[in-house]
């Protein structure tokens, strides 16, 4: 761990409903950058796109609370950073080759085993006041199995039965994450991320301005948006999300 985070303060908490919604409690008190919540089971867990995000136990849920000096633009590569964090941490503990879904969803064989959910309050001058960055890892398939509407769709980085410890998941994240972070503006994690792209190469869906688009993946730019070819027109995505569109 990087000397400057040693000192932050660690909360664990057996349940809790939101650790996201707990940092910015957290944050608005004025905690440090670096302070982190975890929590065994969240009865609220928080995903992107206002939806919700499975946390009944079996997981590393936790909320890493920045203070970033970043521009605007330069914050959004806040989760393309800790996409590559938890991608090389999680592969490095299990030993299976993790890949990127833009924005920052992690799969393993074709599951997503981790999402990520930042989220930031501006200042009055418009720069980040704070910023929560939230991880969740499914680190063994819950008993009983994930909940029907995620089967197919959610896996877990170790097999039923294996002892895990989350905590040390988290700190191996955490570690990569301020790593990468020290030096975040010269972008050169965006190689890495571009290297785990799930989705370099497939067509895809999505929703823009209400209508539906079908494109090809071209890549990713350096500001960690998607490089798309629709009907051999190029432009890119800097937000939402795409789903894969497989071809008999
Ligand atoms: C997504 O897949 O849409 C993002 C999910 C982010 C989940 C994590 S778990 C820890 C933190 N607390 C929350 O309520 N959400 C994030």
């Amino acid at each position: 761990m990087l000397k400057k985070y040693k000192g932050a303060k660690k909360i664990r908490l057996a349940e809790v409903g939101s650790t996201n919604a707990c940092a910015k409690e957290y944050a608005e008190k004025g905690a440090e950058e670096g302070t982190v919540i975890e929590a065994k089971r969240q009865t609220d867990g928080r995903g992107r796109l206002g939806r919700s995000f499975f946390s009944g136990g079996g997981g590393a849920y936790f909320t890493v609370i920045l203070r970033p000096r970043l521009s605007a633009e330069a914050s959004l590569l806040i989760t393309a950073a800790a996409a590559v964090a938890v991608a090389e941490a999680i592969e490095k503990i299990s030993g299976k080759e993790a890949k990127i879904k833009w924005v920052n969803d992690i799969y393993i064989d074709e599951k997503k085993v981790c999402g990520i959910l930042a989220e930031g309050k501006l200042s009055a001058e418009g720069r980040l006041d704070y910023a929560v960055l939230g991880i969740g890892v499914n680190l063994s398939e819950p008993e009983g199995g994930f909940p029907r509407e995620l089967e197919g769709i959610a896996g877990a980085i170790f097999e039923k039965g294996k002892e895990i410890q989350a905590e040390a998941v988290i700190e191996a994240i955490y570690d990569r994450f301020f790593e990468i972070y020290e030096n975040i503006e010269e972008r050169a994690f965006m190689q890495e991320y571009r290297r785990r792209s799930f989705l370099k190469g497939k067509t895809v869906s999505f929703k823009k301005e209400k209508t539906e688009h079908t494109a090809l993946v071209v890549g990713i730019d350096d500001s960690a948006r998607l490089i798309l070819d629709e009907d051999g027109k190029q432009f890119t995505l800097e937000a939402g999300e795409v789903s894969v569109k497989w071809r008999e």
